[in-house]
């Protein structure tokens, strides 16, 4: 059955390589990564965002994630993206997400701390892991968006008050990722990470995954980011592999055919993160 992340992440962490967490859209996108993690022996975390919720709808959602961990011989878990209602949080941990983000990072940090205590009280008693976010990553996710020249970086001091405060179990700071696909090159502030994991012994979260050079990537996860969030590239792997499938074939009209394709493209490049992040062979 599916597990909750808390305590993959501080094995992560603890033995300093990253675990992937792959924001799927689709049953087919869901498949092509299990498969993947099957097949590297990675630990995974599923994710899905509110608006990926309202398409697919809970209940599918955790009952194909589910499927999923009962199939599969590596600890997968489901974690709920970048959420700043909740109820919808309470519903999805009902009804069997191991893992739910509280981001109150548009808000001062009081409100912040009060909301993510909250989530923190109702998740411990159910076992799921919860994220919560310091400053404001930039960039589009869904509806949350960070016009450029908007995002700020979290402060180390802030992280260390805020993880005694909120007892939250992982923490997503802000230091210079963003959403999407970058115009050149992030700008990473590495001092700020390294001065964050050591205030923080929670693993940290590296959201903005997408477009982040190699070897950045591990120097993010060798600091201290356990966990990295991945969405726009496979998506656009995804929708892309689609694409050319009507443009090689408009004749081909069955999904079994071309979905077939999109999911060896997910697949590759989820086998590509995760052996960038060091987790194969980790489960
Ligand atoms: P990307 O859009 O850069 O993949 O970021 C993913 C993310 O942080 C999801 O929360
Ligand atoms: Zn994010
Ligand atoms: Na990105």
């Amino acid at each position: 059955s599916l597990v909750s992340s808390t305590p993959l992440l501080v094995e992560a962490r603890k033995q300093g390589y990253g675990i992937v967490a792959f924001n799927v859209h689709t049953l087919e996108m869901l498949q092509a990564v299990v498969d993947a993690a099957a097949e590297s022996r990675s630990p995974l975390i599923l994710q899905t965002t509110v608006g990926t919720v309202k398409h697919l709808g809970i209940d599918y959602i955790v009952g194909a994630a589910q499927a999923a961990a009962k199939q599969a011989s590596v600890p997968i878990a489901l974690h709920l993206d970048h959420c700043q209602d909740f109820d919808l949080i309470l519903q999805c941990m009902r009804a069997g997400y191991t893992s739910v983000m509280i981001d109150q990072s548009m808000h001062p940090f009081e409100r912040n701390v009060e909301m993510t205590r909250k989530v923190v009280e109702v998740a411990r008693a159910l076992n799921v892991n919860v994220e919560a976010e310091l400053g404001k990553v930039g960039g589009v996710e869904d509806d949350i968006r960070v016009e450029d020249g908007m995002e700020t970086l979290a402060d180390p001091e802030e992280c260390r008050r805020f993880v005694e405060l909120t007892g939250v179990p992982t923490l997503a700071p802000a230091i210079g990722t963003a959403h999407g696909i970058y115009k050149g090159e992030p700008n990473i502030d590495f001092a700020r990470i390294e001065e964050i994991a050591g205030k923080v012994a929670v693993p940290l979260v590296l959201h903005g995954g997408s477009g982040i050079p190699e070897g950045q990537v591990r120097r993010c996860v060798s600091l201290g980011m356990a966990k990295m969030n991945v969405a726009t590239e496979l998506k656009n792997a995804f929708s892309l592999s689609l694409q050319e499938s009507f443009t090689a074939n408009p004749a081909e009209l069955d999904p079994r055919s071309y979905m077939a394709a999109a999911k060896k493209v997910v697949k590759r490049m989820a086998l590509e993160k995760m052996q960038l992040c060091g987790c194969t062979g980790k489960a």
